[in-house]
């Protein structure tokens, strides 16, 4: 199985829209924004010793509150704001190291920090995504040793002491984290982290901006769907809990109600979705509850 799992030039038009699907805060924007090109700025101009600043952005939160999009599009801003240097982005499937027999993972964990990253960076500044990082540093002190071979230690540690090295020899890469179970990652990692975002559920001004986006699309095709945005502050305060995965989801799916509806989505009402986001609701309360 490949490491890297996607590569790719900045700036990339499909990454720069992932940054503009992901409706936050622009507080919180801005606040990502900065501390990566602030990660770059320092690490190319002190040594670590002076700044120990180690380039590695964490971004926290339940499932589908868009994390992995939004360090995609994160990518391809940071490149802008660079401004003329050649950069390159790198998208790590950290499975791919444990799918492996364990006793080899520790090995392919340090060849990603020592040889893939850096020969792939190749000096240029680079922007590599390690989406669900619990897998690749997972907490040691969840592991009990029966369940958990030492080797299973032996990878997080390797992944530590693997970033340690990138940090120190090649401050041209900034490394962007994703987990929707911070509980399970490494609190060595966590440490190491210069910014840990948490990113919430949608408010409801992204809650609507979500929802009018889902229906203008859906309009292109079945015209009568724009009608329904004047019920979008119905929709909104209808919509409260539910993450930006499901809610699109659910506004998506509210013509499955029927067969009729189904098969011509200008036959949609306010009920359908009303009705759609109260079992999206539900279905997330039970899954909580679980
Ligand atoms: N705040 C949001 N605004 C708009 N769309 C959102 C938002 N949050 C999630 N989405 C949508 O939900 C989908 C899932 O996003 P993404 O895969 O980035 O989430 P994630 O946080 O990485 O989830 P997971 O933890 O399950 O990996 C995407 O289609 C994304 O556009
Ligand atoms: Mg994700």
């Amino acid at each position: 199985m490949e490491t890297i799992v996607e590569q790719l030039d900045l700036p990339s038009p499909e990454l720069a829209a992932a940054w503009n699907a992901i409706k936050i805060p622009g507080t919180v924007r801005e606040r990502l924004l900065a501390q990566s090109v602030l990660a770059f700025q320092l690490r190319q101009k002190f040594s670590f010793e002076v700044i120990p600043v180690h380039g590695l952005i964490l971004l926290s939160g339940r499932p589908g509150t868009g994390k992995t999009t939004l360090a995609r599009g994160l990518a391809s801003k940071v490149s802008s704001a660079l401004k003329g240097q050649k950069t390159k982005f790198a998208q790590i499937d950290p499975h791919s190291l444990t799918n492996s027999s364990l006793g080899r993972s520790q090995k392919e964990v340090t060849k990603l920090f020592q040889q893939v990253i850096p020969e792939y960076a190749d000096g240029n500044p680079c922007i590599v995504l390690l989406d669900e990082v619990e897998t690749l540093a997972p907490d040691r002190q969840r592991m009990s040793l029966e369940a958990n071979p030492v080797d299973a230690h032996r990878a997080t540690d390797a992944a530590l002491a693997g970033l340690d090295l990138l940090t120190r020899k090649h401050r041209n890469v900034l490394l962007v984290a994703t987990t929707n179970f911070p509980k399970a990652v490494d609190r060595a990692l966590m440490s190491r982290a210069d910014w840990i975002e948490n990113i919430g559920e949608p408010g409801p001004e992204a809650r609507t901006e979500i929802i009018n986006e889902v229906l203008e699309q859906l309009a292109t095709v079945w015209p009568h769907v724009v009608d329904l945005k004047r019920h979008v502050s119905s929709f909104t305060a209808a919509s409260e809990g539910l993450d930006g995965r499901r809610l699109r989801k659910a506004i998506a799916t509210a013509a499955g109600i029927s067969v009729e509806t189904a098969s011509d989505l200008n036959k949609l009402k306010k009920e359908h979705v009303l009705a759609t986001l109260k079992t999206f609701l539900q279905t997330q309360v039970t899954e909580e509850a679980a």
